[in-house]
């Protein structure tokens, strides 16, 4: 079994980089919920816990506490910000609030860090309210910082550990260092991670699953179906039935592009389903974004199984479910919430649906599902595709989804996507808003909807920031989208993060 840090998430909305920060360490971790039984983050046999920050105070009642299995498991345990205080407050020690609470950069002093910390000074990132006022027994201080006495604290012998600070974030300089320190020098993990070193373990276990059964596998046209079919290819080859459906709420020209990279991966098998009445009917008069997310993945399921109907049973369905999908609904119960996402990933799957899922890539980030799509020798082209979700356009239609605001969607979509070749971003796309204004062309009053541009920067896209870009360009954009598609007569750059928007916007 490889080695495994089980990272507890208390809630904090950068336990996800603690995972990534591991990883880059070529470690594995998995995250889990505070709460989860204690059988399921046994079954990874972990070699040291991680526990992540979180917003409660653990003085608080019915604060979070960590599960007494991990305290009395002897193996090492580092606990970040509001994980920290949950190990002072377990072990005896006193957490109170700070006098003043502590946010931003701050430079802590090591005189001898244990074996975690650099000896020196360093930035970090502070971001808390409570602190670790007196010691549990056993523990030594090993940074402190103007604000912060217990910066960092250290139980040698048991191997325990405090940070106040966030060593996952990239404002804590050395912040990866610290980490790897944790997990490989001190939890004895060793580094031979990678995220291509899945792929023979992954088509093993897609064909321990389906065993004699069969599986259709439903590509998108994104990177993680692309990678999650070749990967089932490669595991069951013609026991794999491979389908890309046109939705009718595709990009421009994305049908005969995906078909002509992805057939010859799947041994020339991919079959094309031309959906796009049913799912544009299916449409009609609807404008709510959970209800378009479910008349969709409705949809999807019934094309799937009317594919599928010649099939034996028992049959599979395999999915493009990555880490995110699974990590960004994760809530106490672990099943529901992986349910939930995995509607998600297609936009809402029925309940009665009759296939069992196969999800091979829903333990990594999409960065790493790059690279085992790399692995896998998938062309540049698909693998550098900015993301697309599954319900497809219709999400990006704000208001009710038409032929028509469809195609105006589409045609501005290509504009920006064909103006920013040679930028790099992580994702761009235009989104159609269902809001008139006023203008004038010519000499004429015009009265049109109006197309946002999303263009975003992010590693993993969990958190992202909006794209810098050149004034010039997007005036380009802005001045060939008003000229070149009727009715838009505006054009708005979003200028909001995520957290607190979310990339799409619905
Ligand atoms: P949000 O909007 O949640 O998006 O910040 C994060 C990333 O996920 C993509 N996304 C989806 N992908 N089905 C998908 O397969 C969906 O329903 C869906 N919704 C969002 C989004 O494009 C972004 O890359």
């Amino acid at each position: 079994m490889r080695d495994t840090i089980a990272i507890l998430d208390f809630g904090s909305q950068t336990s996800h980089l603690i995972a990534r920060r591991v990883r880059e360490a070529q470690v594995y971790c998995e995250l889990f919920p505070y709460d989860a039984p204690a059988e399921d983050i046994l079954a990874v046999n972990p070699s040291g816990y991680i526990l992540s920050g979180g917003p409660a105070s653990i003085y608080e009642e019915n604060a979070p506490r960590i599960p007494g299995f991990i305290l009395e498991s002897g193996q090492p345990i580092l606990g970040i910000c509001y994980g920290m205080q949950a190990i002072a407050d377990a072990l005896g020690g006193e957490v109170a609030p700070a006098q003043s609470r502590e946010y931003g950069a701050a430079e802590i002093h090591v005189d001898d860090g244990d074996g975690l910390l650099e000896v020196g000074s360093q930035q970090v990132w502070m971001s808390h309210g409570d602190r670790v006022e007196v010691l549990p027994g056993g523990f030594q201080v090993i940074a402190s910082s103007k604000n912060s006495p217990h910066a960092a604290i250290g139980d040698q012998t048991a191997r325990i550990y405090g940070l106040q600070f966030h060593p996952e974030v990239e404002h804590t300089l050395g912040g990866g260092e610290i980490l790897r320190r944790f997990v490989v020098d001190i939890c004895g993990a060793s580094a031979d991670w990678s995220p291509s070193s899945i792929v023979p373990k992954a088509i093993r276990s897609i064909q321990q699953q389906v065993d004699e059964g069969s599986a259709i596998a439903a590509v998108s046209g994104g990177v993680d179906s692309a990678v999650a079919s070749v990967l089932a290819y490669r595991a069951l080859g013609e026991r794999l039935e491979c389908v890309f459906v046109d939705t009718g709420l595709l990009r421009s020209g994305e049908q005969a592009m995906v078909a002509a990279s992805l057939s010859p991966l799947l041994g020339g098998q991919l079959q094309v389903i031309d959906a796009s009445e049913r799912f544009l009917g299916s449409l009609i008069g609807i404008t709510d974004p959970e209800q378009k997310r479910r008349v969709i993945g409705e949809q999807f399921i019934r094309v799937f199984e009317g594919a599928a109907e010649h099939i034996r049973r028992p049959r599979f369905l395999v999915q493009g479910t990555i880490y995110p999908d699974v990590v960004e609904s994760s809530g106490k119960d672990r099943e529901v919430a992986a349910r939930i996402k995995t509607h998600h990933n297609v936009g809402g799957l029925p309940a009665d649906m009759d296939f069992a899922l196969v999800e091979p890539l829903r333990f990594l980030f999409k960065d790493e599902v790059r690279s085992v799509g790399r692995e896998l020798d998938l062309p540049d082209e698909l693998l550098e595709r900015h993301p697309f979700p599954g319900p497809g356009l219709a999400i990006r239609c704000l208001g009710e989804v038409t032929l028509t605001r469809l195609e105006q969607l589409r045609r501005a979509d290509r504009i920006l996507t064909d103006e920013l070749h040679s930028h790099k971003v992580a994702q761009a796309f235009a989104v159609l808003l269902p809001v008139r204004s006023v203008g004038v062309m010519g000499d004429q009053r015009t009265y049109g909807e109006t197309i946002a541009l999303r263009v975003v920067a992010t590693e993993d896209f969990m958190t992202a920031d909006w794209a810098r870009l050149p004034h010039d360009l997007l005036a380009r954009i802005s001045s060939r989208i008003v000229n070149e598609v009727s009715d838009i007569n505006r054009v708005v750059y979003d200028i909001t993060s995520k957290p607190p928007a979310t990339i799409e916007w619905e």
